[in-house]
């Protein structure tokens, strides 16, 4: 048969297939192969619609009429909002020579919870001592000699600057001044624990805390 009497062939079928119910399409045939018109099904014709309404939207929204912030323009939006926030909260002062011992329980748990993480390796679960000094009694390397008294002020500068040869570590880059008048509150509770395997006491004794 030659090709054109084959085509010929296929201009008397029927224009429905009648496997499918499909209709032919005209003028599609490829080696005797015809083409049916498949019907999409429904769902994604819809979804084809939404994805079209959607692009619709999108563009007129973010693009033409500007009801909703391009990515570029919400950064700065989101950063001039925290500029305000910043602005009425500005950062806390730390002022060494006022610090206090903190007593909420809040900042004792968080304390709690830097010592656990980070100090106790070389002072001891408890505070008892190993690499480090022991907390639990009244004897440190760094107290207030003058005023025979243990502050925070003090001990806040060796957290902060460290005492490298000795193999305390500085802690300045690591935790904010709040973390660490946190974790120092929470040492000074430590006193007069008694937990078992103390190291032996360093330092001079101090009798007063602050
Ligand atoms: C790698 C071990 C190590 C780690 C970790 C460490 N320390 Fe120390 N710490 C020491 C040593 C050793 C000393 C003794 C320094 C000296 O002899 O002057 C010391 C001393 C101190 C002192 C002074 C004690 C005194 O008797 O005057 C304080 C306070 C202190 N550390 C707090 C901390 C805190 C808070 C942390 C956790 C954030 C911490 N340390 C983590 C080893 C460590």
């Amino acid at each position: 048969m030659s090709n054109s009497e084959d085509y010929k062939n296929h201009q008397e079928e029927p224009e429905i297939d009648e496997l499918t119910n499909d209709r032919y399409l005209g003028g599609h045939e490829y080696d005797g192969i015809r083409e049916l018109d498949n019907k999409l099904p429904r769902w994604w014709v819809y979804l084809f619609y939404v994805t079209i309404i959607f692009a619709v939207v999108y563009m007129l929204g973010y693009h033409v009429t500007k009801w909703w912030p391009l990515q570029d323009e919400e950064y700065k939006n989101e950063m001039a909002v925290q500029d305000e926030i910043k602005k009425a909260n500005p950062d806390p002062v730390f002022d060494i020579e006022a610090m206090v011992p903190m007593t909420a329980a809040a900042d004792l748990a968080a304390g709690q919870d830097t010592y656990k993480k980070i100090c106790s390796v070389c002072h001891g679960q408890k505070g008892e001592g190993l690499v480090g000094p022991n907390f639990t009694d009244e004897y440190w390397i760094h107290g207030d000699s003058t005023n025979n008294t243990i502050s925070i002020k003090n001990l806040y500068q060796v957290v902060i600057d460290g005492v490298i040869e000795k193999g305390m570590i500085p802690y300045k880059d690591q935790l904010s001044p709040v973390q660490i008048q946190q974790v120092l509150s929470y040492i000074l509770t430590l006193q007069g624990t008694n937990p078992p395997n103390p190291k032996a006491p360093q330092g001079p004794k101090y009798e007063k805390i602050s």
